[in-house]
């Protein structure tokens, strides 16, 4: 971990705020009352193979609600954090995405299933040490012109880019307690000078409203669906 807690101090000097590295370890830097970022690269190596690149995601989840004209949910789910690695939560987690339209792929779904539940377990480690929940949602993304530099509501948010031209960029100029609300106001443009990007596979872990440190966030418009999936602890 030594190598890249390094790399990421380094970082946090350029950007003030956030800390990156390859290894998991920097998850745990979130703590930091500097920081409201802490991203691990690479963190889902299966993002964007080829089992997510082929599937339709206008299929899944026939009787999905929409909660925007860009954005619904797929699949919501409750993970009591010391019982995450029975196999019979392996086994539940495939049938609920096999549920929500994911086919089964020559065994990439369930490879899926275990790519979900090693980034929540990474995610409890660090958020839920002493066991607890965590709830996670897997959400598609349509293109959209609309999207807003935002915060979330809540403490600590866990978000990764499973599939997608992009990841999720944000801003290191500013936290919500300085000058949010002027930014919140501003979509995300493509060629925003400002912005930071993360790639698909990156597992963000970001300070939300709750906290005063909100981490302002977004994602570039880029053509192409995108799914992505969201952790929160409770
Ligand atoms: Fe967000």
């Amino acid at each position: 971990m030594d190598v890249p807690v390094n790399t990421a101090r380094s970082y946090r000097e350029d950007f003030g705020q956030a800390a990156l590295g390859d290894d998991p370890g920097v998850l745990a830097m979130i703590r930091d009352p500097r920081l409201n970022l802490a991203v691990w690269r690479g963190a889902a190596a299966a993002a964007n193979n080829s089992y997510l690149m082929d599937l339709d995601i206008s299929k899944l989840s026939p009787d999905v609600r929409w909660t925007s004209d860009y954005r619904r949910e797929i699949l919501n789910y409750t993970w009591p954090v010391h019982q995450l690695r029975d196999e019979s939560r392996l086994l539940a987690l495939d049938y609920a995405l096999e549920d929500a339209g994911f086919p089964e792929g020559s065994g990439g779904r369930m490879d899926m299933a275990r790519t979900i539940i090693d980034l929540v377990g990474h995610f409890a480690a660090v958020c839920k040490p002493n066991g607890g929940s965590v709830g996670t949602s897997l959400m598609a993304f349509q293109p959209s012109e609309n999207n807003f530099w935002h915060t979330d509501k809540g403490d600590l948010l866990g978000l990764v880019t499973l599939r997608g031209a992009a990841g999720t960029w944000w801003r290191p100029d500013c936290t919500m307690r300085e000058n949010g609300r002027d930014i919140e106001a501003t979509p995300v443009r493509a060629n925003d000078p400002l912005a930071q990007a993360t790639a698909p596979g990156d597992l963000l872990l970001l300070k939300c409203r709750d906290t005063d440190q909100a981490l302002i966030h977004g994602s570039p418009p880029v053509p192409g669906q995108r799914l992505v999936m969201v952790m929160w602890p409770f």
